[in-house]
């Protein structure tokens, strides 16, 4: 997460903040949901375990997120947004996973502004091309909002009951990208202030 850890992402809708320690708590709140966990495909960690896990995600080239309607900061949490570069073979491939954890702030456009936006800052800043999530196969909301951007599905996995879907990049793709995120703002993230700069 280096490259974004002082980076602060301004929509419309959510501001994008790197995700730090300050987090950590109202995260782990949220991943105690057994539907939260089932839809995310997660296992549940404890606090301790989510503050390492905080912490290798800091130290690591992936870009995580947190997706939040305003400040102040922890009070405002609405989710997560989260772009791995999963394929050592493929430096262009980027995995998102977007999840808007308060159910009062779902439906609102927040988790297709958040992903328009982590899909843009790999395109323009992380040179990606390719972008894959993968999504249980029940999670039609999910489903539907990735199609909805143009996500198509490439396969089935019947074991895990998980469909991928992908988006290419092409120039068309790339420009109605940028035409849908022009309004982004990257501004520097001061927040965090327990994390050493
Ligand atoms: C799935 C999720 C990310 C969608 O984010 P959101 O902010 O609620 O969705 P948006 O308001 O941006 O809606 C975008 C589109 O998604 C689809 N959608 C959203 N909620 C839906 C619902 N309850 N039922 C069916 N379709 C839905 C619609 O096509 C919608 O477009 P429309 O408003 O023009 O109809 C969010 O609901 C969520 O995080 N849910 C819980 C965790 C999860 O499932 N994460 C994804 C794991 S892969």
């Amino acid at each position: 997460m280096r490259l974004n850890q002082n980076i602060l992402l301004l929509g419309k809708k959510v501001v994008l903040v790197p995700y730090t320690s300050e987090h950590v708590p109202r995260y782990h709140e949220w991943m105690k949901s057994e539907e939260l966990q089932r839809l995310t495909a997660s296992e549940p960690l404890t606090l301790e375990q989510e503050y390492a896990m905080q912490r290798s995600w800091r130290e690591d080239v992936d870009n995580k997120w947190r997706a939040q309607p305003g400040p102040p900061e922890e009070s405002c949490m609405a989710g997560d947004v989260n772009l791995f570069l999963t394929d050592r073979g493929d430096p262009t491939l980027g995995e998102i996973e977007v999840m808007i954890a308060e159910p009062s702030c779902r439906g609102r456009g927040l988790g297709t502004e958040a992903v328009l936006m982590m899909l843009s800052y790999g395109v323009t800043k992380l040179g990606l091309t390719t972008f894959e999530a993968k999504i249980g196969q029940d999670n039609e909301p999910s489903l539907r909002m990735f199609q909805k951007l143009h996500f198509e599905q490439v396969a089935v996995s019947s074991v895990f009951r998980e469909v991928t879907l992908r988006l290419t990049v092409s120039q068309p793709q790339r420009q109605w990208l940028l035409e849908q995120t022009s309004h982004v703002q990257e501004q520097p993230y001061r927040g965090g202030t327990s994390e050493p700069l």
